[in-house]
């Protein structure tokens, strides 16, 4: 593993890039082979994904981000009581914007000692460490370039850790895949460690699917820069105009699914694979989901590997949540 060593911050690198290219090829031709075609999301988050992700954020329709940014808003002191830790530890981290509520807290009480971001995108995790350090000069960073998928056993713990997984970014796996990440989280937890899990909550599927296909288009510029990044990558010559963005609302298993449609036959290749990328008009690719939870429903899924649910926090519609769990 490489460090990047910097005054008070440092960067591990426990996926390079290659390491990240090497698991697109297999996954790209896993899923563009299989019926019906599929891709995994971790690959939504190049630097232009990074920046519709963000601009997603923001948008009118979609709710989730500024709904746990005001029960943070609310709740951050009660939160970081109730965590009891010195070291903030988070998943998928992103832009940091919401932590730094955290971070404040955990900070008025005198117990903070690092925090450590963890992300697959180098791009937007080096901003993020950028802009904290410029906001926050005392505070030691230790950030992480990894998939959570394989390094959740490997990440700095310079003390007891509140992990945190925010945006509901949990949600973006189908069932039996968030099992195994939840075990893999409580394995990589110590005993005493706590969670902190932003969860999207079930409510009107009119808001749902809005807040996945939203009226500017910009949702659907980022299920389609998925298909730029199979370009880039692998050397492919797919046109990302030939897809429509497709955002459903699975009633039985309670999540929103994102699919790209051909609007017309396509047929393309992927050169670095040799392989021929053929879709009939119409022909669906299913790049993520977005599950919704009930607390009845995600509480149990927790305890089944060992993490307690101690505390639940939520807006006044009840559109979010945010629990705390711990080891
Ligand atoms: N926490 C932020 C960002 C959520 S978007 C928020 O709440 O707004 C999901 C983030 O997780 C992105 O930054 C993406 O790059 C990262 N991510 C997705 N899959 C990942 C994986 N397998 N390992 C590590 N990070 C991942
Ligand atoms: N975790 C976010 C969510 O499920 C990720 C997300 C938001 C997303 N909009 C998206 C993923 C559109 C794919 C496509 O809400």
């Amino acid at each position: 593993m490489t460090t990047i060593s910097t005054p008070g911050a440092s960067l591990d690198v426990l996926l390079t890039p290659q390491d990240l290219r090497a698991a697109l090829e297999s996954d790209a031709r896993a899923g563009l082979t299989a019926t019906p075609k599929w891709l995994p999301p971790k690959y939504f988050y190049d630097d232009r994904g990074s920046r519709l992700f963000e601009e997603i954020t923001r948008l009118p329709e979609y709710y989730p981000t500024r709904t746990e940014h005001a029960i943070l808003s609310a709740y951050a002191d009660d939160i970081a009581a109730a965590a009891g830790a010195e070291v903030l530890l988070e998943l998928g981290s992103g832009s940091s914007q919401k932590t730094r509520l955290l971070l404040d807290a955990m900070a008025r009480r005198a117990e903070l000692a690092a925090y450590v971001p963890v992300d697959v995108s180098a791009g937007a995790l080096r901003d993020a460490m950028a802009a904290l350090r410029a906001d926050y000069p005392h505070l030691p960073l230790l950030g992480a370039v990894a998939d959570f998928d394989r390094h959740l056993g490997a990440l700095p713990a310079p003390g007891r850790r509140l992990w945190v997984l925010l945006g509901s970014t949990i949600g973006n796996y189908p069932t039996a895949e968030r099992r195994t990440f939840l075990s893999g989280l409580a394995d990589a937890m110590r005993p005493g460690e706590a969670l902190l899990l932003g969860v999207d909550l079930v409510k009107d599927p009119e808001r749902l699917v809005a807040a996945y296909d939203d009226a500017a288009g910009v949702t659907a510029a980022f299920n389609r820069n998925v298909i730029a990044v199979l370009d880039r990558e692998l050397d492919g010559d797919l046109d990302p105009e030939d897809f429509v963005h497709v955002a459903l609302w699975d009633a039985e298993n309670e999540w929103i699914e994102m699919r790209l449609r051909a609007s017309r036959p396509v047929s393309g290749r992927l050169a670095a694979l040799d392989l021929p990328v053929e879709l009939a008009r119409d022909e669906e690719i299913r790049t993520e989901i977005s599950a919704k939870f009930r607390r009845e429903r995600i509480e149990p899924e927790l305890a089944e590997v060992g993490l307690t649910v101690e505390r639940w926090w939520t807006d006044p519609m009840a559109d979010f949540g945010l629990l705390l769990a711990r080891r």
